[in-house]
């Protein structure tokens, strides 16, 4: 585990600085999944933070929860939240309801990419919607992140997992320090 892994870090980030840096091209990240949600989706923000991603969809969807295993993120994530936000302490596995749409905004390379995958894969629909964003690889090796998740986040590559785990990529593209990804529950 990398200290990045650490709730402790993460924790320190939300009282000290209220959230986790927000990374370039966030905004246009986030504008792509404005764009494929619909007012009856029920949304999971997995690694929730402080929660700007909850705030950004809520008015746009039926319901949305963040989960994170960082008490102190969560605590800023509720203040002032949406009504139609909830949100609870851990990760996925301890998730057990079920959603429309999944994302992951700076926080795939904390987790075991395949098992989160085949997790999401249980909890989607058909159709379900699973929307990444995240840094390139060289973007956290310059902050330091040494996190052995950690893997190139290129469309080939990341294609390959997304398929091989059950689902169809139905758009990439790069933006600011990272790329966004859509792909949808086969
Ligand atoms: C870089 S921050 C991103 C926060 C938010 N998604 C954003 O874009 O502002 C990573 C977050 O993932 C959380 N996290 C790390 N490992 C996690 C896990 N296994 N399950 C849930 N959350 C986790 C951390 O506590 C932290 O709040």
């Amino acid at each position: 585990m990398s200290e990045h892994d650490d709730p402790a870090l993460w924790d320190r980030m939300a009282r000290e600085q209220g959230g986790a840096p927000s990374a370039q091209g966030m905004a246009e990240a986030l504008d792509a999944l404005l764009a494929r949600l619909s007012p009856g989706d029920r949304v999971l923000d997995i690694g929730c933070g402080s929660g700007p991603v909850v705030r950004a969809v809520a008015s746009q969807v039926a319901h949305v929860h963040g989960i994170d295993t960082s008490p102190d993120m969560l605590q800023r994530a509720r203040v002032d939240a949406p009504r139609n936000a909830t949100f609870s302490l851990g990760t996925l596995d301890d998730f057990d309801d079920t959603v429309t749409c999944a994302v992951l905004f700076n926080v795939l390379h904390h987790l075991d990419e395949a098992a989160t995958f085949a997790r999401l894969h249980e909890i989607l629909p058909s159709g379900g919607l699973l929307f990444v964003f995240e840094a390139r690889h060289e973007h956290h090796q310059e902050h330091g992140d040494e996190n052995p998740h950690h893997v190139p986040f290129t469309p080939a590559r990341f294609c390959k997992v997304l398929e091989s785990s059950g689902f169809a990529v139905e758009a990439f593209e790069e933006v600011g320090v990272g790329a966004w990804a859509a792909a949808r529950r086969g």
